[in-house]
């Protein structure tokens, strides 16, 4: 349902994202770790079809989105890392809206607009204006406008940031039912035991490249003895060892 074939950004001389090959498959929930600065969003923004890639081909559901934006991005919902919301709607207008941009209108979505706001606890808050919202209010009503028009494919940039531990209890309930019923999802996440007990598979990235890839048993077998968990693996692979190395220097 994704499929990413040498995908590149580069910023002039900077290469951001080098060279990327991946395939997410349907019914997938893929996790998207890394250091800051990696990569992480880059890519995802570049599979939102919101940042134009450097080089390289991303097809969506088997569409190119460069040869075929529109029917690509129908078939996508995206939450941003740092999303926009119109203020002066109301939660359900903004749902309405989304749908709307989607070509979709009428009982069917504000059905599920009223469900996806129930699940997040957002009920009594749906005809208030979105600036009277908490920050994780508007974490909440950004995924609710992902999932209100059932794409196929949701790309999502660190959604657990902000949450408390119900809704984000309920976001990992969410995602894994969606992916179960054969929609994908790809999600950035800092949240090693959230990726570690979540994903059906798992990339690393560092520096604009994949380090590794698969499943939580593959990356295990992968790894050098002795790495058991996905942080050894992680900080392995990414080679932060930043704390010890300024102790060795202190120390010295
Ligand atoms: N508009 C830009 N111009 C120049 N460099 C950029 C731009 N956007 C991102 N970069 C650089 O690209 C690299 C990757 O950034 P990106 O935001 O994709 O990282 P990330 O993996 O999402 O990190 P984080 O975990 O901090 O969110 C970083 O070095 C960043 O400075
Ligand atoms: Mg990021």
């Amino acid at each position: 349902m994704i499929e990413l074939i040498g995908l590149t950004k580069r910023y002039g001389d900077f290469t951001a994202v080098d060279a990327i090959d991946l395939q997410v498959g349907r019914g997938e929930l893929f996790g998207f770790l890394g250091p800051n600065g990696a990569g992480k969003t880059t890519t995802l923004r570049m599979i939102a079809g919101i940042l134009k890639p450097t080089a390289g081909t991303i097809r969506i559901a088997g569409i190119d989105l460069a040869a075929d934006p529109v029917a690509a991005k129908a078939a996508l919902g995206f939450i941003p890392d740092r999303p926009f919301i119109y203020e002066k709607l109301t939660g359900r207008e903004f749902l309405r809206f989304v749908a709307g941009l989607y070509q979709q209108e009428g009982a069917e979505v504000e059905h599920r607009a009223r469900e996806l706001l129930a699940l997040f606890d957002l009920e009594e808050w749906q005809d208030e204006l979105v600036e009277s919202y908490s920050h994780g209010m508007r974490q909440k009503l950004i995924i609710s406008s992902a999932f209100v028009h059932r794409p196929a494919v949701i790309v999502v940039d660190e959604p657990m940031v902000g949450l408390d531990p119900k809704a984000a209890r309920i976001l990992k309930d969410l995602f894994r039912e969606y992916t179960h019923r054969g929609h994908t999802i790809i999600f950035s996440t800092h949240t090693l035991e959230v990726a570690e007990s979540l994903c059906d598979r798992l990339a690393i990235i560092a520096g604009g490249k994949i380090r590794a890839a698969g499943t939580m048993q593959e990356l295990r077998d992968g790894a050098q003895h002795g790495a058991d968990g996905l942080e050894q693996i992680f900080l392995r692979l990414t080679g932060e060892n930043a704390a010890r190395d300024l102790m060795d220097v202190l120390d010295a």
